[in-house]
């Protein structure tokens, strides 16, 4: 009787520690897999901002496939080398015994994980600014509305065919904004916001004609566009049937960005400002209406010109509104050093691609995805930042194209 009673207790030991040893292996298989997402975090970090910097496009591919590479490469690394290799973590292994180097690695990707972590709650808890009070979306299913596939022979069309691609489903979103310094006079002014249309061949040219023909349709009052228009200089012959064929009554606004950076910009320049368009980048212009006058101002930094200085700073007069047209968000602290009552940016895409509550990845910024689009307040000043209308890659998964017509009021 003792003996079978010993034999149980034997078993039941023997299973607890198989147990424990299973259990250690999950955990030891989880932690591994949390630094190769770490890993994989603090390359979208480097390439995030490598690409919001002045640099060619040939240089951010290369940059692109090395981060490919390495966090394809990376998890095979770690498994083999500390998760697998006898006597690795694995296969009941300790820590401990790993060679003193794999610290400052595993220590990078802790804060890369830690830094995602950060990126994920910023998306889940971002709030719209309370100086938006009314938000209203149209979903433009441009396929189906012209009966035609779109997609031409341009760089990375392969793309547009993906399952559950959305970028040929647009939305038209319109945004009521309540602003201070906004004369009461100007209550209701609609302005529509344009940004990154990037023609190269991939998606068609009566694509952008037909968004152009809804766009005004909204009748707007103002019109500006935030940059990024060719990406094949060959489409610029697009121009006349699309940007050309807008008209607003206080005028066509625009600056550059940095995919027209990569082409041949002043002859893009030229051709926007043959069709009637103003080109503010760099300066500012000052519009007066019932009354009341407005400074529009323009920055394609950090790819072309300056930032722009308002007269106010050279002794001259100022303005009851100051609007900062930016081809990139990080422009937004600086604008709002400067007093901008409205900035409007484009370049982020909205992240292009949103995994579902993670949100976008890849965004080239300097903040990383933190403006990729949306409304923000910042001291006095409000930024909109719009999704645009195309990419160079013709991919949208969970982030639809955009255009807005936003309506200002005013808060006096
Ligand atoms: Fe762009």
């Amino acid at each position: 009787m003792i003996r079978r009673i010993a034999l149980v207790h034997i078993y039941s030991c023997s299973a607890a520690l198989l147990e424990i040893s299973f259990m250690e292996e999950w955990i030891n298989g989880l932690i591994l897999i949390m630094l190769s997402i770490g890993h994989a975090e603090l390359w979208v970090t480097f390439i995030n901002r490598t690409h919001a910097l002045p640099v060619h496009e040939p240089l951010l591919k290369k940059t692109r496939h090395v981060t490919y590479f390495m966090i394809l490469a990376f998890p095979l690394f770690l498994f083999v080398m500390v998760g697998l290799y006898s006597p690795g973590v694995l296969r009941g292994g300790e820590w401990s015994q790993l060679s003193f180097w794999w610290k400052p690695v595993f220590l990078l990707c802790t804060l890369g994980f830690l830094g995602l972590l950060v990126s994920v709650f910023r998306h889940l808890f971002y709030r719209i600014p309370r100086l938006q009070t009314e938000s209203q979306s149209e979903i433009i299913n441009v396929r189906e509305r012209l009966g035609q596939t779109l997609i031409g022979n341009g760089p990375y069309h392969y793309l547009a065919g993906l399952p559950l691609n959305e970028i040929f489903s647009v939305e038209f979103s319109r945004k009521t904004f309540v602003l201070d310094r906004l004369p009461t006079a100007w209550d209701g002014l609609k302005v529509l916001h344009l940004s990154d249309l990037h023609f190269s061949g991939t998606l068609t040219r009566d694509y952008f004609c037909e968004l152009c023909r809804i766009a005004q349709e909204s009748k707007p009052d103002l019109i500006i566009f935030s940059g990024d228009l060719v990406d094949e200089m060959h489409c610029l012959d697009w121009l006349d049937e699309t940007l050309g064929q807008l008209q607003a009554p206080l005028g066509r606004y625009f600056i550059l960005g940095n995919h027209d950076w990569n082409q041949l910009s002043e002859q893009i320049r030229m051709s926007l400002t043959r069709l009637g368009w103003i080109d503010v980048s760099s300066q500012t212009l000052r519009l007066e209406h019932a009354g009341h006058s407005m400074l529009l101002a323009g920055t394609e930094v950090p790819w072309m010109g300056q930032h722009p200085v308002l007269p106010s700073q050279l002794g001259g007069e100022s303005a009851d509104f100051l609007l900062l047209i930016s081809h990139t968000p990080d422009n937004y602290y600086w604008a709002c050093s400067q007093g901008y009552d409205l900035v409007l940016a484009g370049h982020t895409h909205g992240g292009q691609v949103r995994l579902p509550l993670i949100g976008p990845v890849f965004a080239p910024s300097v903040h990383g995805t933190r403006y990729t689009s949306g409304t923000f307040y910042r001291k006095s000043t409000l930024m909109h930042v719009s999704r645009g209308v195309s990419g160079i890659h013709p991919l949208r998964w969970l982030c639809r194209p955009e255009f807005s017509l936003l309506t200002l009021r005013s808060g006096e």
